[in-house]
């Protein structure tokens, strides 16, 4: 069979993926608050790559754990799938947010983002300068160039509002010290987060539920396209440029494809075509509820996106804690 001459079957698929992102979330459920990121990492690799292969999909994944010769599932370049369906471009990231899972802190996720072959950034794993913003908002209004406080002072400006009523989402780390400081200068609020800026992305997105206006600072670039993925589902703009510290880093991206090592990458630049996108709760968040357990029962919330329609659902899953056991 021609996977690449197959369509991507984006409705049908999209249930499919809602299964495996809760599949990998109850994987967790028993090491929520546990104190072993590594447990509960692998057990969500473990039920997310073994409920991707029932997809009937030619997967391929290129935002994964890691290197083939670092992770062992789920790792870029990895072929998923029965191989009998589209062929497809998959960013996933099982467990985002190890840290908060194993100290029970909010917003730990499961994501999974699907889109046809050649869809998506080939992202290596270096850091990423990132800027988002919400839907409504015209295409100019910010950008990476911009300082901290011109991008505050833009998105009041467009809000019709003073920048003490805008509130900013930022990781706490050394790095971004002076980054906050300027932004404390401007009166806005502060969100700190202290891991899992995917989540943070997507905060953005939904400012009256979350309170977030704009998502700025250094993560993953893995977790960047994620995030890009969800946006183009939720409406929003991020804007990316990778973060090289060294030969070695710079060496990653050419394996990777990437020529231009200074180019800012608009959402559509990460994320080329439309795509379908999961995230399960797994610790409580201001987007997803954590997993649930009852006796004999887990319940978990999923968010269920596709970008082509602009559908947004939110999925409850129940099911006998024993049928849940990967
Ligand atoms: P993990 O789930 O792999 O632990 O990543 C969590 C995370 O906070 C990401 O959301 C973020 O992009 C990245 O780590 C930030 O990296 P660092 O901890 O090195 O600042």
């Amino acid at each position: 069979m021609n996977a690449g001459k197959l369509d991507f079957k984006d409705r049908m698929l999209s249930l499919g993926l809602a299964r495996v992102s809760e599949a990998a979330a109850i994987a967790t459920a028993s090491l929520i608050g546990r104190g072993n990121e590594k447990a509960a990492d692998q057990a969500a690799v473990n039920a997310m790559r073994s409920e991707l292969n029932k997809l009937d999909i030619s997967g391929i994944v290129v935002i994964g754990e890691g290197e083939r010769d670092e992770a062992p599932m789920l790792f870029i370049g990895e072929e998923v799938g029965t191989g009998n369906g589209p062929g497809v471009d998959i960013a996933l990231d099982p467990l985002e947010g190890t840290t908060l899972t194993a100290k029970d802190m909010p917003n730990a996720l499961t994501v999974i983002a699907m889109g046809p072959r050649g869809s998506m950034l080939h992202a290596p794993d270096v850091y990423m300068d990132k800027l988002a913003i919400g839907p409504g908002f015209s295409p100019d209004t910010v950008s990476l160039e911009m300082s901290p406080s011109e991008r505050i002072a833009a998105v009041a400006k467009a809000k019709k509002c003073s920048a003490k009523e805008i509130t900013v989402c930022i990781l706490e780390r050394p790095r971004h010290e002076s980054m906050i400081e300027e932004v404390r200068g401007t009166g806005a609020c502060i969100r700190l987060i202290t891991d899992g800026d995917v989540a943070g992305v997507m905060h953005c997105a939904e400012p009256e539920l979350t309170g977030i206006d704009i998502y700025m600072g250094s993560g993953g670039a893995p977790e960047g396209v994620l995030a890009a993925g969800a946006l183009k589902c939720m409406g929003g703009q991020i804007f990316g440029r990778l973060l090289f510290r060294n030969h070695k880093e710079r060496q990653r991206a050419a394996k990777a494809g990437i020529k231009d090592l200074n180019k800012i990458y608009a959402r559509d630049d990460m994320v080329r075509q439309e795509v379908i996108f999961a995230a399960t709760g797994v610790t409580s968040g201001s987007i997803l509820p954590s997993i649930k357990r009852e006796v004999g029962y887990f319940t978990t919330e999923t968010l269920l996106m596709r970008s082509k329609t602009g559908s947004v659902r939110r999925m409850i899953y129940r099911t006998p804690v024993k049928q849940a056991m990967y």
